[in-house]
């Protein structure tokens, strides 16, 4: 008999469903389905790929609301992110629908005579996508589409946690005329799927959004076939807020980034330091707009804190909550956990932090902001530098130059100028150090679905 995968609820820890587990077998199966459809696919001129994406994405405006639910009842977002989320995935669709049409070579000029150079791009074949539970649509969609519209196959294995709305997603693509080997998924553990992925050597390309930990494994094991790799790993972002910043705007921008999907985002405001002269205004304004955070479950109106994922997921925040509060911490507003009925955990703002408590060293993954206050720009660049991480960091400074400064002082990939939520198809998402390798979204995010072909002529 076949294993099954048990989908839980978060905010109320009840099942909502099973989705049968694939084997070895089954999903070696898929894999070869998809390397023997590659072979028709990348026959495809762009326009056709083009018009094939245009018209999933039109599935998924008209199924917006039954896959937001699923994201909501699986993951816990609170439904209007949910819903955030379906268009934040399609726009992927939409942007790389256009891309695929734009997928040039060029001419280079020779040393010799009668010689001409072309260089042109080519499909890889089969890519293997591993994505994550915070996102399960709009990670999926930022693989899926540039894959296909490059004219590879794809085959996802959604998070164990989250496959229903992954399942949904990948079901319309197939309603909108994508033939069956062309966008699969399959249900496997992480561990398994990755094992299976990284040997197949139908496998041209491995790409996955998850923990620093696993990315190094898979990256480690990839080798083996030398796979082209694109890796979205873990965060630990910095949030400045500079003595010339207009608080409002910066309190705006840390709810925006640090509460979004109850802080379970890769680029989530992890560390807030704040010049002293703006420390107070800041602390006080901050904590009265997260006092207005409603928590609850994800379905009911006006909710913006939803539960966390899971047991572990919690006991990693409560943690860090306890060896703040215990290392001299004070909870401004917050602080209180229960996972008796869900997951949950107020949002919480810490202030009188120091470098030694767990939350200033580690990624947190939860609705958790804590405060330390500087005196002097270059300290809080040091700092905010003083991790392996560098995925996002968030300045909030009127000032240009100051501005212009941080930009190239701070080794992150994603930058927010008093902007707490850059993310967006069309830039160029990733991160630097172990934060991860390659760019998702925007033009960089096609080039690695591509091989470049050079073809010297001897006329
Ligand atoms: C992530 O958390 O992995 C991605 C978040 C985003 O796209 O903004």
């Amino acid at each position: 008999m076949s294993e099954e995968i048990i989908v839980i609820n978060p905010a109320t820890r009840e099942e909502i469903g099973k989705v049968q587990k694939d084997s070895q077998d089954d999903i070696e199966k898929k894999i070869d389905l998809a390397d023997e459809t590659f072979k028709s696919f990348k026959k495809l001129t762009a326009y056709e790929r083009a018009d094939l994406l245009f018209k999933w994405a039109d599935k998924i405006d008209k199924n917006k609301e039954e896959i937001a639910e699923l994201v909501t009842k699986e993951g816990g977002k609170p439904l209007t992110e949910a819903l955030g989320e379906v268009d934040y995935a399609n726009s992927y669709i939409r942007y790389y629908a256009e891309e695929a049409k734009r997928i040039y070579g060029r001419t280079v000029p020779s040393s010799k005579e009668n010689n001409r150079i072309v260089v042109t791009r080519h499909p890889i074949g089969v890519v293997a996508a591993i994505t994550p539970w915070n996102f399960p649509v709009a990670m999926m969609a930022r693989k899926a589409a540039p894959a296909v519209a490059a004219g590879n196959t794809f085959i996802v294995k959604p998070a164990s946690a989250t496959p229903l709305s992954a399942m949904k997603f990948i079901d319309l693509a197939l309603e909108a005329g994508f033939d069956k080997g062309v966008i699969q998924y399959v249900n496997a553990s992480g561990k398994d799927a990755g094992e299976i992925f990284t040997k197949s050597d139908k496998i041209m390309k491995l790409t996955f959004t998850g923990s620093t930990a696993v990315g190094k494994k898979l990256m480690s094991d990839a080798s083996v076939t030398v796979k082209n790799v694109t890796m979205e790993l873990g965060g630990h972002a910095p949030l400045i807020v500079h003595k010339d910043a207009d608080i409002d705007k910066a309190v705006e921008g840390t709810i925006a980034s640090k509460f979004r999907n109850s802080g379970q985002t890769c680029v989530c405001a992890n560390r807030l330091y704040v010049h002293e002269d703006v420390l107070e205004e800041y602390t006080e304004k901050l904590t009265a707009k997260v006092k207005e955070l409603k928590m609850g479950n994800g379905m009911e109106d006006g909710v913006k804190i939803g539960p966390l994922i899971d047991e572990d997921g919690y006991d990693k925040v409560m943690n860090q909550l306890e060896d703040a509060i215990s290392k001299g911490a004070k909870v401004e507003t917050g602080g209180q956990g229960n996972k008796e009925a869900g997951y949950f955990i107020e949002p919480t703002v810490l202030s009188n932090v120091s470098d030694d408590m767990l939350c200033m060293k580690e990624e947190t993954f939860g609705p958790l902001a804590p405060i330390q206050s500087y005196s002097n720009l270059d300290e809080a660049v040091a700092k905010a530098n003083g991790t392996e991480f560098g995925l996002a960091a968030y300045y909030f400074t009127e000032n240009y130059a100051t501005g212009v400064y941080l930009t190239d002082v701070l080794d992150f990939g994603v930058l927010g100028w008093n902007n707490g939520a850059p993310s967006a198809a069309n830039i160029p998402f990733g991160g630097l150090k172990e934060s991860g390798v390659g760019r998702e979204g925007a033009i960089e995010g096609l080039e690695p679905y591509t091989e470049t072909k050079v073809t010297s002529i001897n006329l």
